[in-house]
């Protein structure tokens, strides 16, 4: 019988263990070959629906399914070998009910393979997430700013600069906690509610656009990288220029092909090469 290969991921229990013991770093993947370039810098791979924005050039998140979470989910499943690979709910998905996030959650988690899911939600999903959590499925809160409630939000705007606003997302922060949630994504939201988000639940903050205060970071790996360019957040530090490179790549493959210098005999079948 084959050995095969011994896949130990890190789980989200392990994850929730590194409040205040070691900083969360996680990063978003949508394709295998990006979750095995990132799999070991990573504790935890996001498989966002950020993708439909990403990878399908749409203008919200709101047109995502849950077939395309499926597909993606599985194909970073295929990449990724350390890291928790945590994949997110799309919106209309989970909402209605906890008894229909629970048969798409176990849908994605049975067909993926992943650790976990996240969805988007506060005060009003607590119920879903003590359903999900004693079932079985590890779930990632996601409040402050949640791109699926872009419509009724009036936009991506960053939160918590009232004093009303910021009450409300730190009740949605505890709930998440209190409901079983492993840890949660803090997005878009000010330095001093981040902050105290972060002291008071006992889980993991993972903080995009929500400061350092949080115990754990998340970017989109196309933003920092350089390879979405559509807008740039200011929270998103650009580590690398990817898409001028890619941009440049291509270029000269053009110029090679039409002055005639690719493919060169080296890449040809069945061609002599010149003596050296
Ligand atoms: O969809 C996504 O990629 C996310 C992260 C930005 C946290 O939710």
């Amino acid at each position: 019988m084959s050995k095969g290969i011994i896949r130990r991921r890190k789980t989200p229990a392990e994850i929730r263990a590194q409040k205040g013991a070691e900083p969360i770093v996680c990063l978003t993947a949508y394709t295998v070959l990006t979750a095995r370039l990132l799999d070991e810098h990573v504790d935890l791979l996001l498989v966002g629906d950020s993708l439909g924005m990403v990878i399908y050039g749409m203008d919200t998140t709101i047109g995502v399914t849950l077939e395309m979470m499926i597909a993606h989910g599985q194909a970073v499943m295929r990449g990724a070998e350390t890291a928790c690979v945590i994949v997110d709910m799309p919106f209309g998905s989970y909402q209605e009910s906890p008894q229909a996030a629970f048969r798409s959650c176990s849908r994605v988690m049975m067909e993926t393979g992943c650790d976990g899911i996240k969805l988007e939600g506060g005060v009003e999903m607590a119920e879903t997430v003590s359903f999900l959590t004693q079932r079985g499925i590890p779930v990632l809160g996601h409040v402050g700013l949640r791109p699926q409630s872009v419509n009724t939000a009036g936009g991506f705007r960053s939160q918590g600069k009232d004093a009303d606003e910021a009450a409300r997302i730190e009740e949605d922060a505890k709930a998440m906690a209190q409901a079983g949630a492993f840890a949660m994504v803090v997005e878009g939201t000010v330095e001093p509610l981040a902050r105290k988000i972060t002291e008071t639940v006992p889980v993991p903050t993972i903080g995009i656009g929500a400061s350092p205060a949080c115990d754990g970071q998340i970017l989109v790996t196309e933003d920092m990288t350089g390879l979405f360019d559509s807008f740039t957040p200011r929270f998103v530090k650009r580590y690398m220029e990817l898409g001028e490179s890619i941009a440049e790549a291509a270029g000269m493959y053009a110029k090679d092909v039409r002055e005639g210098r690719f493919p060169g005999p080296e890449h040809c079948f069945g061609v002599k090469r010149d003596k050296e």
